[in-house]
């Protein structure tokens, strides 16, 4: 078991190890099969994990996150943070389930509060949260998954990776941004953050300090290739 991932008493892990021989790796949550606290998701490919971590390794004052990393790295990397601004004291009563309402949602088993959401309105309550090979952790229908009703890649926390969305979306009024981590223990958003200002993709990209203060862009886009003024490699 990698450091840093939820571990239980040193039996219990006996078991896990005997019971994860016999378990293949899944990449799917569906109602009725949650992902607790100790297990993870493995995409198709076997290159991205999601799961619960701790980045600190100090068990006084820990900060359990619920994320994606690269499973191929052995440095813990995560690539994104579900709760990024609300780390979880532990993980062992935790679990990402789909709600009866059908969001993907992290639960206290203790005390059944709901530590996170998706908090998408969902037009069908049977829904499936898929990690896909691209990394991004899609919430669809059950019956249809490329109907997806919430995405990881639509709320990025500090990396983007091939195929997120990067810009502003006429359908829902989101802005798509990526910020950066406070420092590697403490995941919760840092000063620097890229993407469009505000509605503006048609000037290009840009990367921001302190929220407000714009210190580099793409330059625009100039309309007919896909180049900015200020990045003629891209
Ligand atoms: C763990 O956290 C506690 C409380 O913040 C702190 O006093 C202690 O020094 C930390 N231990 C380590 C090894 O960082
Ligand atoms: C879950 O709830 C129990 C009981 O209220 C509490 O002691 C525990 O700290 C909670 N766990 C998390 C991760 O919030
Ligand atoms: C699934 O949804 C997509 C997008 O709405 C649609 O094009 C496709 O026909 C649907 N497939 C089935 C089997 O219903
Ligand atoms: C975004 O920009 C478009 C075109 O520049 C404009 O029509 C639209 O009203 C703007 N939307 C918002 C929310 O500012
Ligand atoms: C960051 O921006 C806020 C207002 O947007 C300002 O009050 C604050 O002084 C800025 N911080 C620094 C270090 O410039």
């Amino acid at each position: 078991m990698s450091p840093g991932a939820c571990t239980l008493f040193p039996l219990f892990s006996i078991l896990i190890i005997i019971t994860s021989t016999c378990t293949a790796t899944r990449d799917t949550i569906s109602s009725g099969h949650p992902l607790a606290g100790h297990d993870k998701l493995v995409s198709e490919n076997g290159k991205f994990a999601l799961g619960f971590f701790d980045t600190t390794g100090n068990t006084t004052a820990p900060r359990w996150y619920l994320g994606i990393w690269f499973n191929t790295v052995s440095k813990l990397t995560p690539v994104w943070v579900a709760n990024r601004e609300s780390p979880l004291a532990g993980c062992a009563s935790s679990e990402l389930m789909i709600s009866g309402d059908g969001n993907l949602v992290i639960l206290n088993r203790s005390d059944r509060s709901i530590l996170w959401s998706s908090r998408v309105n969902t037009p069908t309550k049977k829904t499936i949260a898929v990690l896909l090979n691209s990394g991004n952790l899609a919430l669809s229908d059950a019956a249809n998954s490329s109907i997806v009703f919430w995405e990881s890649f639509s709320h990025m926390t500090d990396t983007f990776l091939p195929g997120a969305k990067l810009g502003w979306s006429k359908v829902t009024g989101l802005t798509h941004r990526f910020m950066s981590n406070r420092n590697t223990l403490d995941l919760s958003h840092g000063v620097y953050s890229a993407g469009p200002l505000a509605n503006t993709t048609n000037r290009g990209f840009f990367l921001v300090w302190n929220y407000s203060e714009e210190y580099w862009s793409t330059g625009p886009w100039n309309g007919h290739y896909f180049r900015f003024s200020n990045m003629p490699e891209q």
